[in-house]
């Protein structure tokens, strides 16, 4: 499509209290629990800068500011790196430092729901297109999720999200959409439906929490009304921009896990130290060896 607004910044909430993850989560902001010796918060980023996203919008509350001092700089680690002469080490920290300016932080003042975090970053995205990466849910694939989602942004404009499928039994735990015509990178969206029972799915298409949208949406988050578990709600705000303006989707073709539950955190530290060369090896090794002892024990009891 010509003419578009190009894509240049990326929201990305990290507001939320992590209940699932408690009593962790009591000191330790859920976003900086580490998928091997990364916090799950830096794959979001990565992913939103292999895109091409030039600024990336934290929103952010009380006791995160630990992500804050993450993507700076560390003058007493680095002095203390240089001094034990592990110059690799102070590189790698060099490396990953953002350019200064390109990361800005507002702060939800209470957990209010998903649609009330975006709605505070209205200021800072203003009148343009934005990307929004939900951080628990972690793209695992030879592409990120958001270069994908960026190609179908680029073909049809107007707001585009990533879809994987559920079993079908599953889609009363998810957003699930309604399929439309196929276009080349994705599907029209007919419908959105957060958590309906499988009876009543449209798909078995879920919302895999990334997203590409207008700023009309801010104009609707705006009215701040409550919705399922009394959270204001960023699908009732979407389902009623989809009146005036189109939606498409675009099916992953990678995997994402789902790091905000305990099951999903731990398949993606395993399957990303998997692959790793200093670890795969040995890793696959163990994991067979706890899996027939494991068999052994259940079989005895
Ligand atoms: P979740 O509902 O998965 O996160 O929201 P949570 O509320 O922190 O998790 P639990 O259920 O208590 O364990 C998805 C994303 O939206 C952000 C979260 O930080 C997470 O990245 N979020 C959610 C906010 O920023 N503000 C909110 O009010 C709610």
């Amino acid at each position: 499509m010509t003419n578009l607004q190009p894509v240049r910044k990326a929201v990305i909430p990290v507001a939320g209290n992590g209940t699932r993850f408690l009593p962790a989560t009591k000191a330790t902001p859920k976003e900086m629990l580490t998928i091997v010796d990364r916090p799950v918060v830096q794959y979001a980023v990565d992913e939103a800068l292999q895109a091409g996203i030039e600024q990336i919008i934290f929103v952010t509350s009380r006791n995160k500011a630990a992500i804050e001092d993450y993507f700076d700089t560390s003058p007493e680690l680095t002095a203390s790196l240089t001094k034990a002469g592990k110059t690799a080490q102070v590189a790698q920290l060099e490396k990953m430092l953002p350019l200064a300016g390109t990361i800005t932080y507002t702060r939800q003042q209470a957990p209010l729901g998903l649609g009330h975090a975006v709605w505070c970053a209205r200021e800072l995205v203003g009148n343009e297109p934005f990307a929004l990466l939900l951080p628990d849910m972690v793209s695992f694939g030879p592409r990120g999720c958001m270069a994908g989602l960026m190609d179908l942004y680029q073909e049809v404009g107007g707001n585009v999200f990533a879809v994987e499928e559920c079993a079908p039994q599953d889609t009363s735990s998810y957003g699930i959409i309604g399929v439309g015509n196929r276009v080349e990178h994705g599907v029209q969206v007919t419908d959105m439906v957060e958590k309906p029972d499988p009876a009543v799915a449209p798909s078995n298409y879920y919302l895999n929490g990334r997203y590409i949208l207008q700023p009309q949406i801010f104009d609707l988050l705006e009215s701040q009304e409550r919705g399922a578990g009394n959270e204001i709600q960023l699908t009732d705000s979407m389902q009623r921009l989809a009146a005036s303006q189109p939606f498409h989707a675009h099916p992953y073709t990678g995997r994402t896990f789902d790091c905000g539950s305990k099951r999903g955190f731990i398949e993606a530290n395993v399957a990303f130290a998997m692959l790793r060369a200093d670890l795969g090896e040995e890793l696959a090794q163990s994991i067979q060896q706890l899996v027939s002892e494991r068999r052994q024990s259940a079989h005895a009891a």
